[in-house]
């Protein structure tokens, strides 16, 4: 397999908004940046963003006019956020304030910006930058939550000294990083065609197993993962079911989302729907053992003293359909803490996978919880793929291409030979 996780991007039309922030004066290295892989940037800013970067700077940067209130139209231009809005591949808020975040989850359209990210089809991101009290804050977490239910790509701020003095999380993520996610969003554009009009499913989060009424055996995956992946199909055209474990992220708009607890539910679900889809994608991390007689009652510690338990293991989903009947591709995610590509080649080739997703957990900036990943994609025509650092957007994106990719040259190898 070719490629590698850097997304080499030259071209694409990106629009930059920036807001009212003291981390505006980055947003100039992103755009410098975002130029030099070959990318037109034209910048939008909220009135306060000129407080803290005049406008005239972003404009000889980008060589473009910077569009601040919504009556700025000249005779070449009419209707500017509709015109835009329409040339734009990717629309991305560096940095983004509190308050912009609430006035997109509201929809609120009261300046230029603000009108163009109503105007915009195009991927939308957001990389925040606040105090962290204010990155704390149940309407900052809500909006953001909304954002992300809608698609958004959210680039999480960096924990570090603020402006205010205090440690915490709130800086703006490096620019690097933040660059990375918009060329990652750019790919977006580059359609998967496989995935148009085809049904796929998609697992994610924990599953857990009760001991008692109020005890649970599980593992500390977030789901988000799965849920990139689940996204990241719907925006490519596919009709996506998500079956997922316990997990606090919303139900993705326009994904038929199945909520399971246990391993035998999930195992339920999937095999349920498993021949009516094109590519399963086991991004879940099923939980191995379940006690084999789990109490009804709440065991008190007093009474029970030590606690001995016997657990047994639970079904294998991947192993279960790999011998199911039909065609379908299946890709299975390797959580390892060492040796984690062998060990992803073994699994892949054990379970009848076409696809496996080594991963490595249980490291920082990556794995579960993490808002990024860095992974490497094997398949068994023998292609390997690195991807990463990046965002799970991004490594989602990648998970799917690879899949594309690898049918592609399924296909040519299994098709007859032509007579010389
Ligand atoms: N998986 C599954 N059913 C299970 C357990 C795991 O389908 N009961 C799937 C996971 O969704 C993942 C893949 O198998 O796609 C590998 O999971 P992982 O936890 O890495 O491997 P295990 O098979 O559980 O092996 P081990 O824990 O020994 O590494």
């Amino acid at each position: 397999m070719s490629g590698s996780g850097a997304v080499n991007i030259t071209g694409g039309r990106v629009v930059l908004v920036v807001t009212g922030s003291i981390a505006a004066y980055k947003a100039c290295e992103v755009l410098r940046r975002l130029q030099d892989r070959g990318i037109e940037v034209r910048v939008a800013m909220t009135r306060s963003a000129t407080e803290f970067v005049s406008a005239l700077t972003f404009a000889a940067l980008s060589g473009h006019r910077v569009l601040t209130d919504c009556f700025q139209d000249t005779e070449s231009e009419p209707m500017a956020h509709i015109r835009w809005a329409e040339r734009c591949q990717a629309f991305c808020v560096v940095p983004a304030t509190a308050d912009f975040l609430a006035r997109m989850a509201a929809g609120i359209a009261d300046d230029f910006a603000s009108t163009l990210h109503l105007a915009v089809e195009a991927p939308v991101l957001v990389a925040p930058a606040m105090e962290d009290r204010m990155w704390a804050h149940p309407a900052v977490r809500q909006n953001l939550s909304t954002l992300r239910s809608r698609g958004v790509s959210i680039v999480d701020p960096a924990t570090g000294a603020l402006a205010s003095g205090r440690q915490g999380p709130g800086r703006l993520a490096e620019p690097t990083v933040i660059v990375e996610a918009i060329t990652g969003l750019l790919s977006i554009a580059e359609p998967i065609a496989f995935l148009a009009g085809r049904r796929v499913l998609v697992t994610a989060g924990p599953t857990r197993e009760h001991l008692d009424p109020v005890r649970l055996l599980t593992n500390p995956s977030s789901g988000k993962m799965g849920f990139a992946m689940a996204e990241a199909a719907r925006r490519h055209g596919a009709e996506v079911v998500l079956i997922s474990g316990p997990s606090p992220l919303p139900d993705p708009v326009g994904v038929e989302t199945v909520r399971v607890e246990t391993a035998s539910e999930m195992a339920a679900a999937v095999l349920d729907r498993a021949a009516s889809v094109e590519a399963v994608v086991m991004a879940a991390a099923v939980a191995d053992f379940r006690p084999l007689n789990p109490d009804g009652q709440k065991i008190k510690k007093l009474e029970a003293g030590r606690l001995m338990m016997e657990l047994v293991p639970t079904g294998d989903i991947l192993e279960q359909l790999a011998s199911l009947p039909g065609e379908r591709l299946v890709v299975g995610f390797a959580a390892e803490t060492s040796e984690v590509e062998a060990r992803a080649q073994e699994k892949m080739l054990r379970k009848g996978c076409d696809l496996m997703v080594a991963n490595r957990v249980g490291v920082e900036g990556g794995g579960f919880e993490s808002d990024t990943n860095e992974v490497v994609i094997l398949d068994r025509l023998g292609g390997r793929r690195p991807v990463g650092p990046a965002s799970k957007a991004q490594v989602a994106e990648s998970i799917w291409q690879a899949v594309g990719d690898f049918r592609a040259r399924r296909a040519a190898v299994s098709a007859p030979r032509q007579p010389a």
